[in-house]
């Protein structure tokens, strides 16, 4: 029996889906712990591309089951809007495959029209270029104990009046601070009914179902979203997401008892990207920064915003080794440095005359920092057809070893191409 936690050791879109995607095949449970639908993570099975929000990453496997938990915030119309999807793909998905925990908080319309409203309101330079999903007034509404949850929607009385209150407060805001039109109950509430009415057999105790499967031997696996750099706490605040993505919450976030987790794997992109503003210390601004974005085809996938793109930054993931505690890594997009002739790693900072190794948590500072590189001969093949480690250039190889040497971690799985097959597990996180 192991229990796996798998995270984003960098700003996010590091290939979570597929490797989750792929590791599946050794767990029962799959379970996204934060987050919301800001997340897009893409899975390519059989040449046929697959982009989800919210339902976990192992959801095109029949026999294992799904869990949203807690920690996690439910756009109710996109998650119907998935699992429709799912099943005009000959996959429904049924309350035996996907269990909705009640304690998860919803979001709601106005949580939307908010995320749109502070954005414009933020002047040029303080805009996070969020995903306009509702996720950081949904949260915000969590922590000040206002929130909706799923668990409401059972309960009419309950969820009459905290949508009342709610729209209350809210429409105080889009009136006389934003200058926006106000929202009505009833077309919420109705919206909302019809929601109940679809989810209502999913929801559940994700907590008391994962301490079952737990006991009974089962294996899980825990699926985060983002990366450790747009952690609420760790990141680099405020231009982050308002949830925790470092491992610590896959236990929080789904009401597991951290005593039971037993790996870690770190997800790292075998260069840098980031969507949306904020520091980017290793980021390139050159024809270099072009090819990296164009041949790893670097385009959000929830947004489809052009992602920036730079070299690989090992202060950042000597930063989610730690935050993290990641027992190993899968080193993803190896394939997309095939053809560079020199790569470069940021091992340090520099700012002010000072020499750093771990991202400072002033921002202004951070924006400041200057990347001091070491450089590394690059590759010329092609290696999307490696299926071992051997396979591999010998300056591939290298390139693994140096960023195993530097944070101290081994890989254990190498990425070459979007699709399940064109992985190298070289060490099973689930085998103890
Ligand atoms: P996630 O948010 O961490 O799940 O990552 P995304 O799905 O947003 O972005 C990763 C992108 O890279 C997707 O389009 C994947 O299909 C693709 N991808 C994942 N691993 C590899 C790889 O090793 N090589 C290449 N070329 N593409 C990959
Ligand atoms: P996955 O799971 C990359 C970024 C947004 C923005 C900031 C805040 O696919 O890796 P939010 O809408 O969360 O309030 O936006 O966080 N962001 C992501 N960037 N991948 C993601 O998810 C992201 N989810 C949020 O671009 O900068
Ligand atoms: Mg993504």
């Amino acid at each position: 029996m192991a229990n796996v936690v798998i995270i984003g050791t960098q700003w996010g879109d590091e290939g979570k889906g597929k490797i989750v995607d792929l590791l599946t095949q050794y767990a029962d449970c799959i379970v996204r712990f934060q987050g919301g639908n800001n997340a897009g993570h893409t899975l390519v099975v059989d040449g046929k591309q697959f982009i989800f929000h919210l339902i976990p990453s192992g959801i095109l496997y029949e026999k294992k089951k799904c869990y949203i938990g807690n920690g996690v915030v439910i756009d109710p119309a996109v998650l119907i809007g998935e699992m429709q999807k799912l099943e005009a793909n000959g996959l429904p998905v049924t309350p035996e495959r996907l269990m909705l925990s009640a304690n998860a908080h919803l979001i709601m319309p106005y949580h939307k029209l908010l995320d749109g409203c502070s954005e414009a309101a933020l002047k040029a330079g303080k805009k996070i270029g969020t995903t306009g999903r509702g996720i950081g007034p949904c949260y915000g509404d969590k922590i000040l104990r206002c929130g909706i949850k799923l668990g409401d929607l059972l309960d009419d009385a309950l969820f009459r009046e905290k949508l009342q209150a709610n729209i209350e407060e809210k429409n105080f805001l889009f009136t006389k601070k934003f200058g926006a039109d106000p929202v009505a109950f009833d077309a919420i509430y109705s919206e909302f009914q019809k929601h109940l009415e679809l989810l209502a057999p999913y929801i559940g105790n994700v907590s008391v179902e994962l301490d079952r499967a737990r006991k009974g031997g089962r294996h899980i696996l825990f699926e985060g979203a983002q990366g450790t750099q747009l952690d609420i706490d760790h990141g680099t605040y405020p231009f982050v997401t308002s949830s925790n993505t470092v491992a610590g919450n896959a236990c929080i976030g789904s009401g597991f008892g951290p005593a039971h987790i037993d790996a870690v794997v770190g997800i790292l992109k075998a260069y840098t990207t980031r969507v949306g503003e904020g520091p980017f210390p290793s980021e390139l601004f050159d024809a270099t920064g072009d090819a990296l974005q164009q041949k790893g085809g670097e385009f959000g996938a929830t947004t489809g915003r052009k992602r920036r793109c730079g070299w690989l930054d090992a202060v950042v993931a000597n930063d989610a080794v730690r935050l993290n505690g990641v027992t190993g890594f899968a080193i993803t997009k190896l394939d997309v440095l095939s053809g560079q002739p020199t790569l470069k790693i940021a091992t340090a900072y520099e700012e002010g005359g000072e020499r750093l190794t771990a991202m400072p948590c002033n921002i202004r500072r951070t924006e400041r920092l200057k990347p001091i590189y070491e450089e590394m001969p690059g590759w010329s093949e092609e290696i999307r057809h490696a299926k071992t480690p051997d396979d591999l250039p010998a300056k591939a190889r290298d390139y693994v070893k140096r960023i195993e040497e530097i944070t101290e971690t081994p890989a254990m799985i190498l990425s070459v191409g979007p699709g399940r097959e064109e992985t190298m597990l070289i060490k099973n996180p689930f085998e103890k």
